[in-house]
């Protein structure tokens, strides 16, 4: 894959998005139907996603599957497996999109939010990717993004739970790519920071204490994704202030990005 804009180099191919109804889902989808592929969207509304599906029809004639489901539930690979193999569909690229966040005090929150995004966020993910995976390796070639985040770099308070979910998407997608590079599979984990999505709106997070420029718009996020993806990169952390924070956790004390994190949230 060659990341030109209209080139048409995925002529042919499927790519399955997950988070299709919003956000980073439609830029996903966007930019892989304007390289010709075409696309399974999956998410729990199937209105946004068939509104989505017309508009890539009219635009790149692509061939879309609309498939609505709640991925936060336990075998949900092996059903969206066998939902996609009923339209004798195979995958060539999964996008492992959706996902969410829970702010505010752990405790304070019921625990029920926090399971299902565990639910969505880990095991849905791990799910997918094995299922689709092992079809990719038998087939000796694939690509699969995580979508992971920033805040899988290091402890976050306010969204601690949400943290701790995308460092396993972070280290769980490194491994596999050192794992699957040479089956001809390739894994990459994208690690936004601040995006402008749906995103904090779910999260219950009202405000944001960071300055506008720390804000990315979505589309080209889900750009640097797939050229990190197209690269064969373990993992890309997008624009040079998210790549400073990720960086000087590996440098700073351990202890002072969640002390200074939660006084910043907290407010
Ligand atoms: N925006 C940011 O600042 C940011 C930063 C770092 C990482 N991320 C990650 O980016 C990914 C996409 O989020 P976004 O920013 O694009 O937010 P978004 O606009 O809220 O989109 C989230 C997507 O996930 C889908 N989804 C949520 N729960 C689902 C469920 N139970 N079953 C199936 N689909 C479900 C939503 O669709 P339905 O509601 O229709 O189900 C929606 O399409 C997430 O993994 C998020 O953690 C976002």
């Amino acid at each position: 894959m060659t990341m030109k804009g209209s080139v048409a180099d995925l002529q042919g191919k499927w790519a399955l998005v997950t988070g299709a109804s919003s956000g980073f889902g439609i830029d996903f989808a966007h930019l892989l139907a304007a390289r010709g592929a075409n696309l399974v969207l999956v998410a729990r509304r199937a209105e946004p996603m068939q509104a989505l599906a017309a508009k890539l029809k009219r635009a790149h004639d692509t061939q879309c599957h609309v498939i609505a489901m709640d991925l936060a539930r336990p075998g949900v690979g092996a059903e969206l497996h066998a939902k996609v193999r009923a339209k004798r569909v195979a995958i060539d690229i999964l996008i492992n999109n959706a996902g969410f966040g829970v702010f505010g005090d752990f405790v304070d929150q019921p625990l029920d939010n926090a399971l299902n995004m565990l639910q969505l966020n880990v095991m849905a993910l791990t799910e997918l990717t094995h299922v689709f995976a092992a079809d990719m390796v038998k087939r000796g070639m694939g690509k699969i993004l995580l979508v992971g985040s920033l805040g899988g770099f290091q402890p976050l308070p306010m969204y601690a739970g949400y943290a701790a979910s995308k460092a396993y998407v972070l280290s769980f997608g490194e491994a596999l790519h050192e794992e699957l590079k040479d089956r001809g599979v390739v894994v990459t984990v994208l690690c936004p920071g601040v995006t402008a999505t749906n995103f904090l709106a779910v999260s219950g997070q009202k405000s944001m204490p960071l300055p506008d420029v720390l804000l990315m718009e979505s589309r080209p996020v889900a750009e640097i994704g797939l050229k990190a993806l197209d690269a064969g990169r373990a993992s890309v952390v997008p624009g040079l202030p998210n790549q400073a924070t990720a960086f000087s956790n590996r440098v700073l004390p351990r202890s002072l990005f969640p002390w200074l994190a939660y006084k910043l949230l907290k407010r």
